[in-house]
């Protein structure tokens, strides 16, 4: 079955889906994305990202091609058109298209795209029974990672870093030597006193919406969750570790650098915390 794609006011054949070569998003990174998972056909953290989008627009003065509820129609559409049920939408909107310049163009139109693919949850399921390995890494990226935008070579050569080691994570480490995220997911431990530690939003990491999910739901679970920077040796000594994002929800870390987490296998809190944000989402997801 061809996939659909949106594509600047049109729901075209992706495969024939095209963007100027003079869009900003393609010669400067000059664009922010967002990528929401779909349980049952619908989106989770509907608002948490459309949040997000909003600011990280804000934040590049890149002005929301359309409102809400219309960007809500597009995204819909899109999972809709591919028949998605579980699965995930993709979100790219740049300043637009212009002739190469470094400062913003003038009366430019911000350029948007939407695409949507399956996920096979059964399969993510299996993963998280075994937990993936990580590998951490400096942190050299940009001072604005709590923005979301598609510069992110630094995390492809660290993520692609980590593959070439069997590792299915990147943890990033800044200059002290303290846990700031992942290539692509926000991190956490588990001390031996049980209490959560996840990096706190004054360092310079992005503000996940699994995350901010995860804390509000954790006040419910009886667990104590912290916004606290830890080492990476911490980490390595810890319980449990794991890691969020909208693809990979909650997915348990069982090695770090060769080093054994635990017992090496997944532990209590990862797991349930994950059950529970999935069951969450499903009753919770919107449209
Ligand atoms: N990544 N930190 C980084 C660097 C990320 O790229 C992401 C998400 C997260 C988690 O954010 P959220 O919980 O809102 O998904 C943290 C997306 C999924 C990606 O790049 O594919």
């Amino acid at each position: 079955m061809s996939r659909t794609a949106y594509v600047n006011g049109a729901y075209v054949r992706q495969s024939e889906a095209v963007v100027s070569i003079e869009d900003r998003g393609y010669q400067f990174a000059d664009a922010v994305y967002e990528v929401w998972s779909v349980f049952d056909g619908r989106l989770a953290d509907l608002e948490g990202h459309l949040n997000r989008l909003e600011r990280s627009l804000s934040e590049l003065k890149i002005v929301m091609p359309m409102p809400r509820n219309a960007l809500l129609v597009v995204l819909t559409e899109v999972v809709r058109r591919n028949h998605i049920r579980e699965g995930m939408v993709y979100l790219q909107i740049s300043r637009g298209v212009a002739p190469r310049d470094h400062v913003f163009p003038t009366n430019v139109r911000p350029a948007m795209v939407v695409t949507a693919r399956p996920v096979d949850r059964l399969a993510a399921a299996n993963k998280a029974l075994i937990g993936l390995k990580a590998k951490s890494m400096p942190d050299i990226r940009w001072g604005r990672c709590d923005i979301k935008t598609v510069g992110l070579l630094p995390n492809v050569l660290a993520k692609q870093a980590a593959k070439e080691e069997g590792a299915g994570e990147v943890i990033f480490v800044d200059k002290d030597g303290f846990v700031t995220e992942g290539g692509s997911t926000n991190v956490y431990m588990v001390g031996d006193d049980g209490v959560i530690r996840t990096r706190d939003l004054k360092a310079n990491i992005l503000a996940g919406v699994t995350r901010l999910t995860l804390l509000d739901m954790v006040s419910d679970t009886g667990l104590e969750i912290r916004e606290e920077a830890f080492t990476l040796e911490a980490a390595k000594a810890a319980s449990e570790v794991f890691i969020t994002a909208a693809t990979s929800l909650v997915m348990p870390i069982v090695a770090i650098d060769g080093h054994l987490i635990g017992d090496g296998k997944p532990g209590p809190v990862a797991s349930g915390l994950r059950d529970s944000y999935i069951g969450r989402a499903r009753r919770t997801a919107l449209v």
